[in-house]
């Protein structure tokens, strides 16, 4: 498999393919799991589709309990839990009242150190949720089935508005803090929304960010493009202390602190949900310009990942949990909000960068708080292992559980991150799943399965991959060979649709490698994820990366159409490619190749609008690490770009045959440009 975009190629596959190594978790660990089962697969093998999977609603609460577990007649609009109501904030938080109502929920931990840190029991939780529900309904008139875009940073405000808008049966789509207002504007565009929740500001690396800002710049825009927004719902980062140098705007803005002294002690009878009525929309890049809704169910998601937070996440009431990712992507929404709430745990919410005021933050909360469970990336784990004073021995704590998500991690970090973080005595999980899996898909089962360092493991179970080639065959383990990773059969995390777009749904996920489109049996139905992946003979999976349009920065999808869409706006462009370069630090960044309008001249002015422009226009994470001006770029005969051979210049490697180029000569003048 050689791919145009990604430039995943069966040669590079063999070089990376090392020896076998396994590790084995500690016999401490395994007494305890949740999941010690050796049966497990056993019990959830293919044939078992879908029975297995009622036990997944069994840790649910429900208004009334489900007719069928899974309905598959109209492929591959699948349906989990037919016939069940529930409420997501009722499981999150009511249902944990009667034994646990005095126990932390989160942890908010601001990233000044010398502010108060705070703790939210679930009783704190329900109160405040039950209030700020009250205050959505009753002053800024949401119901069920609204859609409520929540552009906010990393503070205990942002589950509150999510769980609120769950009680409610709204559906809330949150928006990453660091995207920009341009990005905001395109999803409350897209979701219709009429309403915005958003904070004043907020802290990281020492600096105050207005981000009140960004919720202007939103709402203008979207009016531009005729979405109505009709209140903005401001949180003050210091309650009582309206904190942005950007002026509300009269019968528009509101500040929540002080509309909450009205709904003191409301409380808000939940929504009865279908368990199919959609929970959230989360958007997330795919192949074009354009961010799709990903849209997950009430029932099956929340069943989902509850069930993977307590096998795979091995949470246990007495656990504290920490995951340093944001809540504004889907690994905050699984595995900070949604799954952990769900187990009634204890979580953390950190606000700014890991590494802020020193090197060794996250030990010293770890220790201070008990952290024993620790989740992150690979981008992180090497922005540790680099810097210069980090010292965990000084600190006490110990993991029992360490996650890492979002990208592939190479061998040689694993190991840095079982030995010198984990002192060799916490168990890692290497989870491969995506935003519109809900939750993981690949990973060992802590307790089970031995830890294979840069392999995501077996699929996790229940969820049964295999790997396609181009024409639909499946490639063997063992092969040596790359290809498509898919899953067989569906699972009650899966996303439901795309918001708007049922269409592109079904051509993205099944178009490649449905075998009948008239097959109403979902085993013609398998879900490609987009990945490519090989299968060793054990078993476990490695996943290679994205085979379409979409580069991984730090562990976040970014779509190269955005970025370069966002390029194309400037008058004196042409042209414009985006590929993934090779980093130490954050596995791949953006970097950019852009030809220019005949007579425009270059120059350090213009490469830097370039660069504002995907910056203002989606955020700093897209932040391109270099701009190339050059003549022309290289096209195939029909006319298509073709990024991969740039990816090879940009990152160093052969370039291969270039002779069926329609302008050959242009590879090596930007060869010359890029090595000099
Ligand atoms: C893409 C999904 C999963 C939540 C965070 C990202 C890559 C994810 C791994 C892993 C190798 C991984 C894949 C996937 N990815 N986890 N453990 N090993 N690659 O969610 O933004 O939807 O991105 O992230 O390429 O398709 P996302």
């Amino acid at each position: 498999m050689a791919d145009e975009q990604t430039g995943v190629s069966e040669t590079e596959i063999a070089v990376h393919w090392h020896e076998e190594e396994y590790y084995s978790p500690p016999e401490s660990f395994i007494q305890q799991a949740n999941l010690k089962d050796p049966e497990i697969r056993e019990k959830f093998r293919i044939e078992n589709f879908p029975d297995y999977f009622a036990e997944y609603g069994e840790l649910l609460q429900w208004d009334r309990k489900w007719d069928q577990v899974f309905d598959g007649s109209n492929p591959p609009f699948w349906r989990w839990f037919v016939g069940g109501r529930l409420n997501a904030s009722v499981n999150c938080i009511d249902r944990h009242l009667a034994s646990n109502r005095n126990k932390a929920a989160f942890y908010f931990v601001p990233e000044n150190p010398d502010e108060m840190r705070q703790v939210i029991t679930y009783q704190d939780l329900y109160v405040r949720v039950n209030e700020f529900a009250a205050l959505l309904r009753d002053f800024a008139g949401v119901k069920k089935g609204d859609r409520v875009t929540i552009h906010m940073p990393m503070v205990a405000e942002l589950p509150i508005a999510m769980l609120a808008c769950a009680r409610l049966g709204a559906i809330h789509s949150v928006v990453f803090g660091g995207f920009s207002g341009q990005a905001c504007a395109d999803r409350i565009i897209d979701s219709e929304s009429h309403i915005l929740i958003t904070m004043d500001g907020y802290y990281r690396s020492g600096k105050w960010l207005n981000h009140k800002e960004k919720a202007d710049v939103a709402v203008e825009r979207a009016e531009q493009a005729g979405q109505h927004v009709d209140k903005v719902l401001i949180f003050e980062r210091h309650p009582g202390r309206y904190s942005s140098d950007t002026p509300l705007t009269e019968g528009r803005d509101f500040i929540v602190n002080e509309l909450l002294s009205q709904f003191r002690g409301a409380r808000v009878e939940p929504e009865s949900m279908k368990a199919e009525d959609p929970l959230f929309l989360m958007y997330t890049s795919g192949s074009t310009g354009k961010p799709k809704g990903v849209q997950h169910s009430t029932g099956g998601y929340l069943s989902y990942v509850t069930a993977t937070s307590k096998n795979i996440l091995d949470i246990h009431p007495e656990d504290v949990y920490w995951c340093m990712a944001d809540i504004g992507w889907i690994t905050g929404h699984s595995y900070i909000v949604y799954g952990p709430l769900s187990l009634g745990a204890s979580s953390i919410i950190y606000e700014g960068v890991p590494s802020y005021p020193h090197a060794n933050r996250p030990f010293e909360i770890a220790e201070e708080l008990g952290v024993n469970i620790f989740h992150t990336s690979p981008t992180a784990i090497r922005g540790l292992r680099m810097a210069k004073d980090i010292n965990p021995q000084k600190y006490n704590y110990h993991f029992k559980l360490m996650v890492t998500v979002g990208e592939p991690i190479e061998p040689d970090v694993w190991r840095w991150y079982y030995h010198v973080i984990g002192r060799d005595e916490a168990v890692i999980v290497d989870t491969w799943w995506q935003t519109e899996t809900g939750g993981f898909l690949c990973s060992t089962v802590p307790a089970l399965d031995k830890m294979k360092p840069g392999s995501a493991g077996p699929g996790v179970p229940g969820i049964h991959p295999v790997i396609f080639d181009d024409e639909g065959h499946e490639i063997q383990a063992g092969s040596g060979r790359g290809g498509n990773i898919c899953i067989r059969n569906p699972w009650p995390g899966t996303l439901q649709t795309i918001w708007k777009d049922p269409e592109r749904f079904v051509r993205t996920y099944y178009g490649k490698y449905c075998k009948n489109p008239d097959s109403k049996d979902w085993r013609d139905w398998p879900y490609m994820a987009g990945d490519g992946a090989m299968l060793a003979s054990d078993g476990y999976f490695r996943i290679l990366g994205r085979i379409d349009d979409v580069i991984n920065v730090a562990g976040h999808r970014l779509g190269t159409k955005e970025l370069e869409s966002a390029v194309l706006r400037l008058d004196e462009v042409a042209e414009a490619a985006v590929i993934a370069a090779q980093d130490d630090l954050k596995g791949t960044v953006p970097e950019l190749y852009v030809s220019l309008q005949p007579n425009v001249v270059p120059s350090d002015e213009l490469s830097q609008r370039i660069v504002n422009a995907i910056v203002s226009e989606i955020g700093p994470i897209a932040r391109p690490r270099k701009v190339w001006i050059v003549p022309d770029l290289p096209k195939t005969r029909s006319g298509k770009i073709m990024r991969r051979i740039l990816a090879s210049i940009s990152n160093n490697k052969e370039i291969g045959d270039v002779t069926t180029l329609a302008n050959p000569e242009v590879v090596d003048t930007i060869h010359q440009l890029v090595r000099s």
